[in-house]
C-alpha cells in the first residue's frame, strides 16, 4: 500500500471506527505499558520531601563552570547558576543530583522566558536553596541574596582570557532592584551599552557567575552554622520605612513583597509618566 492510501485509510478508520476499534487500541496500549514502574502517590516524592543534601563547593570552581553554562547551547544566567551548583554536585557526587533536568532552567533566561522579570541568576539560585531547604529556612538565605544584589554593583566577575562573549572589563552599575528588566535596563542607560548589545550578554554572563559564587558562599556558611546561620543583611530602609503604615494591621495593608520600594516610587525621572510629552527634546 502507498503511504498517502494508507494515510488516507487511517484516517477514515479514525473517524468510522472510532468507538469500539479505538477502546481495543486503547487497552493493547494499557498492556504493554511497562508494569515495573513505581506510580506516584498523590503529593508524594521520591526520597521525602527536601531529601537532597547539599555539600560544601568551591565558590571560585563553581563561578567559571556558572559562566560557562550562561553560554552553553544560550541555556542562559538561570540555567548556569543551577548547574553552578547542583550539577557541581552531580558531577563530584553522581546520585541523586545527576537525575536533575537541568535544561528545565532555560525558563528563567531573560527574567522568565524573555519577560524581564526576576533576574534569572537569582531564580537559578533561589531554586538551587529550594533544592536543599524549606522555606522557613531558605527563605532568609534567599533575602541574604537579593538584598546583595540590589546593593551590588555588578558585573564583578572577569573571565580574562576564557571569556566567550566580550573580551575585557565591563562598566558596572547599581541596579537597586532584583528585576531582569530594572537591571539591564539601568546598566544599559548608564553605559550607553545597549541591552541587546554583546556587552550586555557578557555583563549577565558574568553576574551569573557573581550570583552563583555568592549563593555558594550562603550555602557554605549555613552548611557550618546549620540553624544558628544568620544573614549580614537588615530590610532595606525604604522597606522599614514604608512599611510602617504600608503592611497588616496598619493604616493601609496594600503591600505585597520584600523589593525595596525605592527603585518604583522614588519619582525619579525614569518612573515618572512617559505616555505625554515624551520625549521632550
Ligand atoms: C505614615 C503612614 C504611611 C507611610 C510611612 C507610607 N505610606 Fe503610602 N500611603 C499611606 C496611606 C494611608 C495611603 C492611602 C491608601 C490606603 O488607604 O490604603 C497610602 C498610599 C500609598 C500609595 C497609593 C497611591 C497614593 O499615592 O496614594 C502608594 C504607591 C504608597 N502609599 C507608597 C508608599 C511608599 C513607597 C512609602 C515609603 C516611601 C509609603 N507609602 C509610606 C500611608 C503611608
Ligand atoms: C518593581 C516596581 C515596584 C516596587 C519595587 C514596589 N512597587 Fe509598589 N507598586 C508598583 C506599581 C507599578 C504599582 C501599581 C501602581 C498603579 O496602580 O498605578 C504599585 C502599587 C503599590 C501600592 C498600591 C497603591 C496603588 O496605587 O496601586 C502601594 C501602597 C505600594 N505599591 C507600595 C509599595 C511599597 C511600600 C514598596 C516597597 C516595599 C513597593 N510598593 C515596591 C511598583 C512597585
Amino acid at each position: 500500500m502507498d503511504k498517502s492510501r494508507r494515510m488516507i485509510l487511517g484516517a477514515m478508520g479514525g473517524l468510522a471506527l472510532s468507538g469500539a476499534f479505538a477502546g481495543a487500541k486503547l487497552a493493547a496500549a494499557r498492556e504493554s505499558a511497562p508494569v515495573d514502574v513505581a506510580k506516584q502517590e498523590r503529593f508524594a516524592q521520591m526520597g521525602g520531601d527536601f531529601s537532597w543534601k547539599y555539600q560544601k563547593l568551591d565558590p571560585a570552581e563553581s563561578g567559571m563552570v556558572a559562566y560557562d553554562g550562561y553560554w552553553h547551547k544560550g541555556y542562559g544566567c538561570g540555567y548556569g547558576v543551577y548547574y553552578g551548583i547542583v550539577g557541581m554536585l552531580a558531577e563530584k557526587f553522581g546520585a541523586p543530583y545527576n537525575s536533575f533536568p537541568f535544561s528545565i532552567f532555560e525558563m528563567f533566561k531573560g527574567g522568565m522566558s524573555d519577560w524581564g522579570t526576576i533576574c534569572g541568576a537569582l531564580a537559578g539560585a533561589s531554586a538551587a536553596i529550594f533544592t536543599f531547604f524549606p522555606r522557613k529556612q531558605a527563605n532568609p538565605m534567599v533575602s541574604e541574596l537579593f538584598r546583595w544584589y540590589e546593593k551590588t554593583a555588578f558585573p564583578i566577575f572577569d573571565p580574562k582570557d576564557a571569556a566567550k562573549g566580550y573580551k575585557g572589563p565591563l562598566p558596572t552599575s547599581i541596579s537597586n532592584s532584583v528585576l531582569c528588566h530594572i537591571s539591564v535596563s539601568r546598566w544599559a542607560y548608564t553605559t550607553k551599552l545597549g541591552a541587546n548589545s554583546k556587552e550586555r550578554s557578557e555583563r549577565c554572563g558574568r553576574i551569573t557567575a557573581d550570583v552563583c559564587m555568592k549563593a555558594i558562599e550562603i550555602l557554605n556558611a549555613k552548611f557550618d552554622a546549620g540553624t544558628e546561620w544568620k544573614g549580614a543583611y537588615s530590610k532595606q530602609e525604604s522597606v522599614v520605612q514604608c512599611t510602617t503604615c504600608h503592611s497588616k494591621g496598619q493604616m493601609s495593608d496594600t503591600l505585597k513583597g520584600n523589593m525595596g520600594c525605592d527603585s518604583c516610587h522614588s519619582g525619579s525621572d525614569a518612573v515618572k509618566d512617559k505616555f505625554h510629552d515624551h520625549p521632550n527634546l
